[in-house]
Formats: structure tokens, sequence, C-alpha cells
């Protein structure tokens, strides 16, 4: 969604607001714009600088115009109401205010219709102009700034956060949310908002979060939180581990491949502290203190989005098979409106790599009304989800910038392989043996996720032999399922070639219609008990003319005979192959996005962190 950056200091602003929407540049990038008080706010007041387009346009804007200040704001869009253009691009002025939004203002035509009655003009087609003309009013009614956008706040309906200038008040910024995320970063003779911690991380650690229904009134020297009411609110400022480093592209022509290439360190910082070899166990510190809880859960209600949603799918046969636990899985916009008629020994596990997905926090919001204990396997650190939520296990992968999630998936499939032994051994499903021979397995597996990096020119080649394909269908049986689903995701999102994933033994009930000489089949063939039922399924495509491409660690005669190529893969245990089969599904979808010349950091109408609904 829309990336949010605030400054207020010693330092010239612009640069302050630029490099922080960079960072923040894949939650949206169809317009970007900046707010600063010129000169302080003494002469000029607050200059707007906006543009249609990736962020180097406004950086071009900054140039041929500059604007020199240290008190401003700056905005990247993900458009949703209005199409991408100047007059809709953020900041959004009326009279005295000026507003950047990130989110939905549900009653917005509501509250528009309203204020034009009252005389005023609107210049977009946004949401977000409602929300500066509401303040504005307010200061023309004779209220502070302060009282005037706590005013506006209680009429807001939906998902948002804003942060907001005022001409009358140069040394003071406001920021404010309800349900999508705000930050404050805290420094020294200066203070930073954002709507994420990457976009801070170079000029401070100390950051604050804020709740939904609290603003923030930030000024060089102190910030001070309060409800939409007035009630003032202490939170002491946590401090993040991540370093700027983390989040930068080291040397990679993009952030996904850097990321892709990150998977065996962050699947050993995913373990990290997590593996008791001595006892053929796991131990997870955060879940030990609700022993009793976890025992007596009968049932498990697994809710996500996009690729999280595709871990979910695998974690359910971790689950079911390592601690005997009955899973059912479903998509967080599915859950929210779903009369789910779990209660009693049920609970509901949200995954989710930003933690801020609107749909994945409703659904958990849902499975706590109905009285479900609320868990959570997310990336960022005291995000939304991990908040709301009464047990959390973090993936610990560090940041993900790129839009299309890998590293993210891979740890998260960790996480919930770890949390199934962990679950199994305690409920006496896994003995000692299989949790030492399951424990070893993932102690190996970072070692093997490497050596498929290192061969890569394999894929790269693949990819540029079938990049010019207009579908491709991804095959998968039992736990690999999730991983075909995953493949054919990743291929459409950042090469935008139409691609579809199918249970193999699904495919004769319709996909193979599809087939013919045109059409690359990815097939995931891990010897495993259903790998005779997947070779018959590939056969069947080998009749139509596909051209397959398997995936295998059992490489034969055979199977040369009938793919058109053969990546090999190292061999685990076939619960841990999905990872190790998804490393190459992520190269080749990298190399098809290389091949094709797509914006492969940033495909188009993508954003990271979907904070709608
Ligand atoms: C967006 C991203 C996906 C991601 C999904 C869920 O659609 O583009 O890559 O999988 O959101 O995000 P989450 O942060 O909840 O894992």
């Amino acid at each position: 969604m829309c990336g949010i950056i605030g400054y207020i200091g010693h330092r010239e602003a612009a640069p302050v607001l630029l490099k922080g929407l960079q960072r923040l540049e894949y939650r949206g990038y169809d317009s970007a714009g900046v707010a600063i008080f010129a000169n302080g706010g003494s002469r000029d007041g607050i200059l707007v600088r906006r543009s249609v387009g990736k962020l180097t346009n406004l950086d071009r804007l900054l140039q041929d115009q500059p604007v020199h200040g240290s008190i401003g704001m700056g905005h990247t869009r993900w458009a949703t109401h209005g199409r991408p253009s100047e007059e809709n691009a953020h900041p959004h002025r009326a009279g005295k205010i000026v507003v950047i939004h990130n989110g939905i203002i549900e009653n917005y035509l509501d509250l528009r219709h309203k204020l034009q009655a009252k005389g005023r003009t609107f210049n977009s087609e946004t949401d977000t102009e409602v929300i500066s003309h509401l303040i504005d009013d307010y200061i023309q009614q004779g209220l502070s700034f302060t009282l005037a956008t706590r005013a506006a706040l209680k009429q807001l309906e939906g998902a948002f956060s804003i942060v907001v200038l005022c001409e009358d008040e140069p040394g003071k910024i406001l920021t404010a949310k309800n349900a999508t995320p705000i930050v404050i970063g805290l420094g020294e003779h200066e203070n930073f908002v954002a709507s994420d911690v990457p976009a801070l991380l170079e000029y401070t650690r100390k950051v604050t979060f804020l709740e939904d229904g609290e603003m923030a009134e930030v000024t060089r020297e102190y910030v001070t939180l309060s409800d939409f009411q007035g009630q003032p609110i202490e939170r002491e400022p946590r401090t993040i581990e991540w370093d700027t480093v983390t989040a930068q592209k080291s040397g990679y022509k993009h952030f996904l491949l850097k990321e892709i290439h990150e998977q065996p360190q962050a699947i050993i910082d995913t373990m990290r502290g997590r593996i008791l070899p001595e006892e053929s166990d796991v131990s997870l510190g955060e879940f030990d203190e609700h022993s009793e809880l976890l025992n007596s859960i009968q049932r498990i209600a697994l809710v996500a989005c996009g690729t999280a949603w595709h871990a979910c799918l695998a974690g359910k046969f971790y689950l079911e098979e390592l601690a005997r636990i009955p899973v059912e899985v479903d998509y967080g916009s599915e859950f929210r409106y779903r009369n789910s008629p779990l209660e009693r020994h049920a609970a509901i596990l949200a995954v989710s790599q930003s933690g801020e997905t609107a749909d994945t926090l409703a659904a958990l919001e849902g499975g706590k009304s109905l009285g479900l204990p609320a868990l959570a396997i997310c990336n960022v650190v005291d995000a939304s989800i991990p908040r709301r939520s009464d047990i959390v296990l973090y993936t610990h992968a560090g940041p993900e910038i790129s839009v299309a999630s890998t590293k993210a998936f891979t740890t998260q499939l960790t996480a919930l392989y770890l949390l199934s032994v962990y679950l199994g051994r305690r409920r006496g499903v896994l003995d000692e043996g299989r949790g030492r021979q399951l424990i070893d397995d993932l102690i190996n597996l970072p070692a093997q996720v490497q050596e498929i990096l290192t061969k890569t020119k394999h894929i790269e080649k693949i990819a540029k032999k079938y990049g010019h394909a207009k579908d491709f269908l991804y095959l998968g049986r039992g736990v690999n399922y999730p991983i075909a689903l995953e493949g054919a995701l990743k291929l459409k999102e950042i090469s935008y070639i139409h691609a579809e994933g199918y249970p193999a033994g699904e495919m004769k009930h319709g996909p193979i219609a599809l087939i013919d000489e045109e059409m690359p089949v990815v097939v995931l063939l891990p010897k495993d008990p259903v790998y005779a039922k997947t070779l018959s399924n590939m056969k069947e495509v080998e009749a139509r003319g596909g051209r397959i491409i398997a995936i295998t660690d059992a490489p034969s005669p055979e199977l040369e005979d009938i793919a058109w190529e053969v990546i090999q893969v190292p061999t685990t245990n076939h619960l841990l192959m999905p990872i190790l089969l998804t490393i190459p599904l992520q190269l080749l979808a990298y190399y098809s996005a290389v091949y094709r010349d797509t914006d492969v950091d940033q495909p188009r109408n993508l954003a990271k962190s979907v904070t709608v609904e």
C-alpha cells in the first residue's frame, strides 16, 4: 500500500524524505509527492511537489524546483480511489492543511458531499482530500490544529494512517492511525514518522508504534501520544535490531535476487536458539508459557493471504502429520466473512510477512471474537498482527523489500515445521528417534538450499528458452501442491506470464485440455511415496506434447527421456522437500522476469503490504 514518511529536525527534509520513500517504494509506486515547510515556515509556508510514476520523477522535479526546509512529509501511492495522476497524488491540500494518507476512508463520499454543501471545492478524486478539508473546516471554526485533527479523526470510518501539516504551526507534525501502520522514529533533536521501519533505520533504531485509535504530536524535541478522545498515552520506545545494510541491495541487481540468496541464512535465523539436538526437540520459548492452552487445542484454523497462504497449505501437512492436529486453511478475506463454527478447543493462527495485511488481521480478529486463542507467525517484529496475538513465532528473516515474497515464504515453512515438531513432541506423536531425524534434516537444510543457489546458470538458461511462453502449468502432489501454486504465483507476479498451479492428480479433470507443444509444464517430482503417481501424470503431459520441466531429487534415464529439462535438487525428508523445490521455482520466475525485462522488484499493480480490503 502507500508509503508514508515524515520528518522534523535539523536536516534538509527533501533528501531525508526521498531516501525514506525509496525504502518504502515497494508499498506503492504509481505516484509520489512531498510537502515541506519552506525555510522553516517563515516565508513561503508549505510547498508541495508531486509527480506521476516512479520516485525518480519526483526526484527530478525536486532538482528542478527545490524546496529547502527541515520539516516535511512524503508519500508513495498505490491507487485505490482515483487513477494515478498528479491531481490524485498526495499530499492533498485544503486551506491551511496538507495531508498524506494510507488506507481507505469508507465514508468519504458522505463526508465529501457534506463538505461540498458547505462550499468546499475538491481538486482530486481521492478519499484523502476529504481529510484535509475536514480538518481545515474545523480550523476555520476556530479549533487549534490538534483539536481540529482530533475532531476530524472521530468522523473517519475505515482503515487509515495519516500525517498532517498545518500552515499555522510549522513546529509540529501530527500523525494518527486506525488499522494501517504508523511507526515513529525517535532521534536527537529530530523525529520521524513512517509507515514501515526500513524508512527510519538509517537515522534511528529507537521507535514507537502507534496503536489503532491513537494519534501523536511530533516536534523536534518531543513526541506525545494520545487517543482520539484526547486521553494521554505513555509508551516505552522499542529498539529495532535490523540495520540499514540488510535493507539494501548489497551488489545484487535486484532485491528479489538478493532475498532469494539470503534464504540459507534466513532459515538459520528462523531456527536459531530453537533447536535442541540433544533432546531431539524444539524449544519455542514464547510457547512454553502457554503449554496448557497448546495441549488443549484440537483444531487450528490457519489464515493468510498470497504467498503466506501457500505456506499455510503446506503447514496443514506439517501440523496434521507431525502433531496430529486437524487444520483448516482460509484466505484472510474469506475467513473474515465466513460464519465459522469454530469455538471450543480451536485456535486461529495468522501467517504474515508484514504483519499488516488487512484481511489477515481482520480474520485474526474474527477468530478472537469467537473466543479462539490467537497465534501468529510473522516476520516484522511488533507489527499489528503479532501485537494482536497471544503467542507469536517470529521468522527473523530480516527485511523483505522486493514485492514478491521469497525468503519470507521459506522461513514461514521453517517456522511451521518447527511448530509442528514442537507440538508433536509435546503431544506424544513424535518419539525421540523421529524427532531427532526431523531436526537433523532441518539442520542440514540451509546447506542444501545453498547448494541449489550455486547452480543457477542452468535455471537461467531454461528461463531464456521458455520465457516467451504465454502460459505455464505447475503440477505437484500432496505437500508439494502448494509449492506448485507458489511457483505459478511467482511467475505471474514478476514476469506477467499467465501460470496455473494444479494438483498433479487433478490435471486430467480440466487443465489437460490446455496442453499443447507451446505449453511448458513444471512438474515437482520428489522421490516420495507418490513419485510413481506423479510420473504417470507427467507421461500424460508428454503424450500431449507438453514441454516438461521436471524438478526432482531423483533424476533417472527414464525421467530424462520424458522431460525436456531436469533440474536436480538435493534430497531430504518429504516435508522439507517443498523448501528445496521452491528455490528453483523462484529462480525460474526471477530469470523469466529478467528475460522479459519487467520491473522485478516492483511489479505493476502489486504492493508489498496490502493494508486495504
Ligand atoms: C501482498 C504481497 C504478497 C504477500 C501478501 C501477503 O499481496 O504482494 O507477496 O504474500 O501480500 O502479505 P503478508 O505480509 O501478510 O505475508
